[in-house]
């Protein structure tokens, strides 16, 4: 089946012993589940993997969401979690759990991701080292002298979508012992599958392009035969489980990812284009743009004619204050600060992203005042168009 099909039938529609089949996984609220015989249950309690108990251990709404994306990310097995942080923090555990309690990671990665490492796992003896993943002979040089138990990336890099080498990376890791994690949280299935180049754990933020339309929060945790069951394990124990309803609608969201992403991507690259070129522009950061830094890997990692659906740029002359009125005067992005939706989303990086990063280190990451992020939803390119073109005008 191709990717476009497996969206909108993996996971779902299991024939069993001649009972009726809903054409879609049903919402499955129960806490507690009982068999013909107590045996049964005993062999469930004992053996979790191969049906249902307890809601903690698995729960069949969950389970349906769990086989999509294992079967997307082409991975061996997969977890549904409350949030894309419970993803990152369950995978960081799981990859952490039998090695060496250092972690090389991205020095650009999602703020949140940061605070995690630094102080919920630093506390804990985990030691955590930042360094520029597309710079491949610095990561080597870190990587070798460090030897972390595992390594940290996401496979663009926001806001200034930079493009590290999964494949390369991937080899990195093996050659040391440690385990190779990816956020793909801004590249979906569609466009990068991480475990395909050798990486062992992929996270995502379902918040975002997984489910796609702003109502749910959620994370997925797709992982190698090596991790997978030792993800289960802490997860069986801590239970930072996505409730059933969530992983409906995540599910639901999933069927049209295909169709939604495709069309962020092409709304993207024509906005991308377009701004390239707008008087009151300075400079337009998009991983189609020939002259991009990792523009090798991008055609090597990404799928042919796809780019992503995120576009960063600058506004001319623009200090803070003048990119805020920017954003007051947008009538139909929505300025807000997530990404994925169906709806064009705004994001101004000095004010949410990299809120609580000092000025000089902003400066020093290439992210500037007058710097804004645009994730393309699904809308008429040419009214996202328009309503940035009357926006940039009061500038
Ligand atoms: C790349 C990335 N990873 C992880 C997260 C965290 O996801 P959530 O907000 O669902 O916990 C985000 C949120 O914006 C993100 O952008």
């Amino acid at each position: 089946m191709k990717f476009e099909s497996e969206v909108v039938h993996a996971g779902d529609r299991k024939r069993r012993n001649g009972l009726p089949v809903p054409s879609t996984t049903p919402i499955n609220l129960g806490t507690t589940y009982f068999y013909d015989s107590a045996a049964t249950l005993d062999h469930m309690l004992g053996q979790p993997e191969d049906g249902f108990s307890y809601a903690r251990y698995a729960n069949p709404t969950n389970t349906a969401l769990e086989e999509l994306t294992t079967k997307l990310e082409r991975g061996h097995g997969s977890l549904a979690t409350a949030s894309g942080m419970s993803a990152v923090q369950i995978a960081l555990q799981a990859a952490l759990l039998d090695r060496r309690h250092t972690v090389v990671a991205s020095n650009a990665l999602y703020g949140a991701t940061i605070s995690l490492l630094d102080q919920v796992l630093a506390p804990f003896d985990v030691d955590v080292y930042y360094t520029d993943i597309c710079d491949y002979d610095l990561l080597k040089r870190t990587v070798e002298e460090k030897q972390p138990g595992c390594i940290f990336i996401e496979s663009i890099s926001n806001p200034l979508l930079r493009v590290g080498d999964i494949q390369k990376i991937a080899k990195l890791a093996r050659g040391v012992g440690a385990a190779l994690i990816v956020d793909s949280t801004f590249s979906t299935p569609i466009l990068v599958r991480p475990l395909e180049l050798g990486a062992n754990i992929v996270v995502h933020s379902a918040t975002k392009y997984l489910a796609g339309h702003g109502d749910v929060l959620g994370g997925i945790v797709v992982s190698d035969e090596a991790h997978h069951e030792t993800v289960r394990m802490i997860s069986r124990i801590a239970g930072p489980l996505l409730g059933p309803f969530e992983s409906y609608l995540t599910m639901r969201g999933i069927k049209t990812l295909a169709l939604r992403f495709e069309r962020q991507c092409a709304n993207a690259k024509r906005l991308a284009e377009w701004l390239s070129k707008h008087p009151c522009v300075d400079r337009v950061y998009y991983c189609a743009d020939p002259n991009h830094p990792d523009a090798d890997t991008i055609r090597r990692s990404f799928a042919p004619g796809l780019f992503g659906a995120i576009l960063s740029f600058e506004i001319k002359g623009a200090d803070k204050e003048a990119v805020l009125a920017f954003m007051d005067r947008l009538r139909m992005i929505v300025p807000g600060t997530s990404l994925g939706d169906v709806h064009t989303l705004l994001l101004y990086p000095l004010i949410a992203s990299h809120r609580n990063v000092s000025p000089k280190m902003r400066e020093r990451m290439g992210i500037r005042e007058n710097l804004v992020r645009v994730a393309a939803g699904i809308e008429a390119v040419e009214d996202i168009m328009a309503d940035i073109d009357q926006a940039l005008k009061g500038v």
